[in-house]
């Protein structure tokens, strides 16, 4: 057997939702391509019965949400979220992360950090041995200014680039630019992030350091493994 890259995420996103949400829980739905399939998973759960009370980290999942059944709230109506599950753009062999492609990096960062388990969900192709070796790094800042943000980006050693989409730059959610910040790796990721959030016009970076609670991987063989048990057992 060997699974189309739309199979994997598909395969993932319900591994996810079967091992780690139960009945009664509240639930932060991620946003990309494979956090779609586990929206849609917890609307076959929400159908069958179960009580789950979810947030939303995009208008997109929002909507994909409330049109399958399943309740969404605002974030500050609950006073955390017992799981969160999302996708990811890379993943380190420590579970620091790499997130923002899809643009939603500040409502993730929000969700993520009230939330007792982060849950990734991702497959192979998002595996790299150091950070910023495959993906730009977004960073999410206030559009006044921007391109005096984008120089002070540049000095932490990237080339940013504004986000664009049809010919005019993209706007997040919660109407900001995303300039993508190309390193040739990253070598310390922890010293990154405090040079990067001291930036004027910085409102959030797409490191997830410490974040996730597992990081589970689909491979085209059609096997899911858990980054937290494989890490675990090297320890042991
Ligand atoms: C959204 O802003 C991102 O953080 C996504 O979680 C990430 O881009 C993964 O998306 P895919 O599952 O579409 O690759």
């Amino acid at each position: 057997m060997s699974l189309d890259a739309n199979a994997m995420k598909k395969l993932v996103a319900e591994e996810a939702v079967n091992r780690y949400v139960k009945d009664g829980m509240k639930v932060g739905l991620g946003t990309g391509s494979t956090a779609k399939f586990m929206i849609e998973r917890i609307g076959e759960l929400v159908r069958q019965g179960y009580d789950l009370t979810c947030t939303a980290t995009s208008v997109q999942s929002e909507e994909l949400a409330k049109s399958l059944g399943i309740k969404v709230v605002d974030l500050d109506e609950i006073d955390h979220l017992d799981i969160t599950i999302d996708g990811a753009d890379e993943v380190d062999p420590g579970m620091q992360l790499i997130k923002g492609l899809g643009g939603a990096l500040l409502r993730e960062k929000i969700v993520a950090a009230a939330t007792v388990k982060e849950i990734i969900i991702t497959d192979e192709s998002k595996l790299v041995e150091k950070l910023g070796t495959k993906a730009p790094l977004p960073v999410e800042v206030l559009q006044f200014g921007h391109e005096h943000t984008k120089y002070a980006l540049e000095r932490q050693g990237c080339k940013a680039e504004l986000r664009m989409r049809d010919g005019k730059p993209f706007i997040t959610d919660t109407g900001n630019y995303i300039y993508d910040c190309r390193f040739e790796s990253i070598e310390k990721p922890f010293f990154l992030e405090s040079r990067i959030d001291i930036i004027p016009g910085v409102v959030e970076n797409g490191l997830f350091l410490n974040t996730a609670y597992d990081v589970l991987i689909a491979r085209p063989d059609g096997s899911v493994e858990s980054m937290a048990e494989k890490l675990a057992s090297k320890e042991a």
